[in-house]
């Protein structure tokens, strides 16, 4: 069976992708640059699935981007949750405003707009869930800025960390991102404070629970 085939019986038959994100995900990729970024049908369900499980009260998700994901995790989390959501790109404001003024979940959403580095050590907050998924050349600083931003039982899901296969080649010395994600993953793998499991779904996603 051709993959293609196999990601089409899987989307048949898990909840459909709501209208709102149909239409997002339509416009990003005739507007936006890049728009392979956003999370998609199955990782969106997936987040929102966690958010139901997990029932967070205060989520962080670093990148943005069209605020897909974003409005995946609020959909699945409790009214009186929060989530923040970091954005360096403030092209992209427009956008995730426009889709944002669409639902009422934009009440549980607090939209930060800069670099992750400087926005996280200002949020003076104890997260549940934080979704790790911006620049991959950082994902160790973002990782080390907010672990003591968790709390104990707290859950990290890091995007991309299988990295279209890249992970196992070795990679070019240039290729900063492939090395990004390498180094994360050695690192993550090596550390004793944390339960850790790769998923290898679209590109890869690592649960991280803080012991
Ligand atoms: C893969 S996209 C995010 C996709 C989104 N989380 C989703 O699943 O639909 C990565 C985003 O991170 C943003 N980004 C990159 N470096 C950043 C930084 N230092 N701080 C905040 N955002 C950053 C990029 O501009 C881009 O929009």
């Amino acid at each position: 069976m051709e993959n293609n085939d196999l990601e089409q019986y899987i989307l048949n038959h898990i909840d459909e992708e709501p209208p709102l994100l149909k239409s997002l995900y339509r416009d990003a990729y005739v507007n936006l640059l890049r728009p392979r970024m956003l999370s998609g049908h199955l990782q969106g369900r997936i987040l929102k699935m966690f958010c139901r499980m997990m029932r967070p009260k205060h989520i962080l998700e670093i990148g943005t981007y069209t605020a897909y994901a974003t409005l995946c995790l609020a959909e699945g989390a409790d009214d009186d949750a929060v989530i923040h959501t970091i954005e360096v790109n403030d092209e992209l404001e427009d956008f995730i405003l426009r889709y944002l003024h669409e639902t009422k979940l934009k009440e549980k959403i607090h939209l930060h707009l800069g670099d992750a580095s400087e926005i996280i050590p200002k949020l003076d907050c104890i997260f549940d869930l934080v979704f790790i998924d911006a620049d991959k050349r950082d994902y160790i600083e973002y990782y080390n800025l907010v672990f003591d931003k968790i709390r104990p039982g707290g859950l990290i899901i890091a995007d991309n960390t299988l990295w279209s296969g890249k992970v196992t080649e070795k990679a070019h010395h240039t290729d900063r991102q492939t090395i990004g994600i390498q180094e994360f993953n050695d690192y993550v793998a090596k550390d004793s404070r944390i339960e850790k499991v790769i998923i290898p779904i679209r590109d890869g996603l690592t649960l991280i629970w803080k012991k």
